[in-house]
């Protein structure tokens, strides 16, 4: 089966294709089959906008379309950056770097540094049924960045119960615990009883 993900996100495509592909579930990326829309996030909920990106593409691509919508939701923040993760600082904020530091300056002096990732995915087929599934990953934000490896907030995202950033680990221990990992496992279950998928 083929699967055009409704993102431009490179990471994102290589995370899901390594948990993906032993399935026999090829994943193109949108820009691969020649679709440059970029969809309006204008949900209030990881799930909304997920659903948002997977029908606008499946509808422009006439084939089964997955997106992912994710983000860093911290408890001390009243649970933002959450949808806004992607774009956290407006203007101000040009690119990754700059956004953790953002909100690392706003976590100074806070006891409560509890947060979590989550991951909401859908799929939209052509006949218009969807595939979801939604899970996080527990952690807390630390008061500096470790690590170089994946993308967004992992320098700042201390893992649950250990002592290392999700930028300290390597991509396969990261895909065994994060957000995106799992919520892709589920939507592999999920794929097996629609029927897509033996
Ligand atoms: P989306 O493309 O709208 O889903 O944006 C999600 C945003 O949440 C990304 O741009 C990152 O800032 C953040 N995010 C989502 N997943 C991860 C992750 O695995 N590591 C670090 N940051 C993430």
């Amino acid at each position: 089966m083929k699967l055009v993900l409704a993102s431009k996100n490179k990471k994102k495509l290589k995370e899901m294709t390594d948990i993906l592909q032993h399935l026999g579930v090829e994943i193109v990326l949108q820009s691969e089959i020649g679709i440059d829309i970029d969809v309006e996030e204008t949900g209030t909920t990881f799930a909304e906008n997920a659903f948002l990106k997977a029908e606008a593409v499946c509808k422009a691509a006439g084939m089964p379309a997955i997106a992912d919508d994710s983000g860093l939701v911290v408890d001390a923040l009243d649970g933002r950056p959450g949808v806004y993760s992607a774009r956290y600082g407006g203007d101000k904020c040009a690119d990754d770097i700059q956004r953790y530091e953002l909100l690392l300056a706003e976590m100074e002096g806070k006891e409560n540094r509890s947060a979590r990732f989550v991951s909401s995915i859908c799929c939209v087929f052509p006949d218009g049924h969807t595939v979801t599934s939604e899970e996080c990953c527990e952690g807390y934000i630390t008061c500096s960045p470790a690590g170089e490896n994946g993308f967004g907030y992992d320098p700042i995202f201390g893992v649950a119960g250990t002592e290392v950033t999700m930028a300290q680990m390597t991509e396969d221990e990261k895909n065994l615990i994060s957000h995106r990992g799992k919520a892709i496992r589920a939507f592999e279950e999920k794929l097996r009883k629609d029927g897509a998928i033996c």
